[in-house]
């Protein structure tokens, strides 16, 4: 199928804290952006791949223009879009500026600058062999737990009480890339853009709007190496995956 690979980097980078867009944060002497770009060429899945970028960012376009030119001949076709004021509203901008005949769609966050090539082929694989949705996911270390705010009188102990624990074997930590069927993902963008406010800020991957179709959504095996820098910590843990062994 001729697939596309969207890169979501129009987020602000708020929790690492740079005072910069997250996509142009150091690492390993370039930016996250051009290691996120560099993992996708290598995976070698797509003729197009469309980077969404912070609106009006001149520095980052033309970054994007020089890493164009670096580009072999039969490379992919590297486009630009602006992004919007959410995830989703990234995405959704990038969906609009694929080429036409695109069959299927790999959308991929810029932070998790260092996802292996084969993640992306294991999804692109999957994808041929006839998934409509495809996600890159590990087991979860931690017990995770549901909690609610107390009430007025428990709150003097603490802010939250504790209202379940997930079975852990059921959970799962998910990644990006995550692929589609490019007809289903549209279709799961187009059912979102109408939700409200509350109902927008609780979207945090694609996967999840396509679920709501009741398309199923398949899992394979992520990697460690995919995680998303986030926090400062998270930063430290990718300069040291790129200096080690794993790098
Ligand atoms: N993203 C985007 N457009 C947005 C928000 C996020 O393209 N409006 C992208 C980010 O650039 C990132 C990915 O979605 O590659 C995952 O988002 P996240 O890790 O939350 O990045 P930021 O939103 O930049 O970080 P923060 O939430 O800390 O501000
Ligand atoms: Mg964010």
């Amino acid at each position: 199928a001729v697939t596309a690979v969207i890169v979501v980097a129009a987020g602000s980078g708020e929790r690492l804290g740079y005072g910069m867009p997250k996509a142009k944060v150091p690492l390993g002497g370039e930016t996250i952006l051009m290691h996120a770009l560099r993992g996708v060429v290598a995976a070698d899945v797509a003729r197009q791949i469309c980077v969404a970028l912070p609106k009006g960012d001149a520095e980052l376009r033309q970054l994007i223009a020089d890493f164009t030119v670096e580009l072999v001949d039969g490379g992919p076709e590297v486009t630009v879009v602006d992004g919007g004021s959410t995830r989703a509203d990234s995405v959704r901008a990038a969906l609009a500026a694929l080429e036409d005949g695109t069959e299927a769609v790999l959308v991929h966050d810029a932070a998790r600058a260092l996802t292996p090539e084969r993640v992306f082929q294991r999804v692109a694989d999957a994808l041929a062999s006839g998934a409509k949705a495809v996600i890159p996911a590990m087991p979860v270390v931690d017990t995770i737990k549901t909690v609610a705010q107390t009430g007025a009188s428990d709150s003097a102990i603490a802010p939250e009480i504790v209202t379940g624990t997930a079975p852990r074997e059921q959970l799962r930590a998910v990644q990006t890339p995550q692929g589609f069927e490019l007809a289903t993902l549209r279709r799961a963008h187009d059912a979102a853009e109408l939700f409200d406010d509350k109902q927008a800020a609780a979207v945090t991957d694609d996967a999840m709007l396509v679920e709501l179709l009741g398309v199923p959504v398949h899992a394979v095996r992520g990697a460690s190496q995919s995680l998303k820098i986030t926090t400062p910590l998270d930063l430290i843990i990718a300069e040291g995956l790129l200096e080690g062994p794993l790098g």
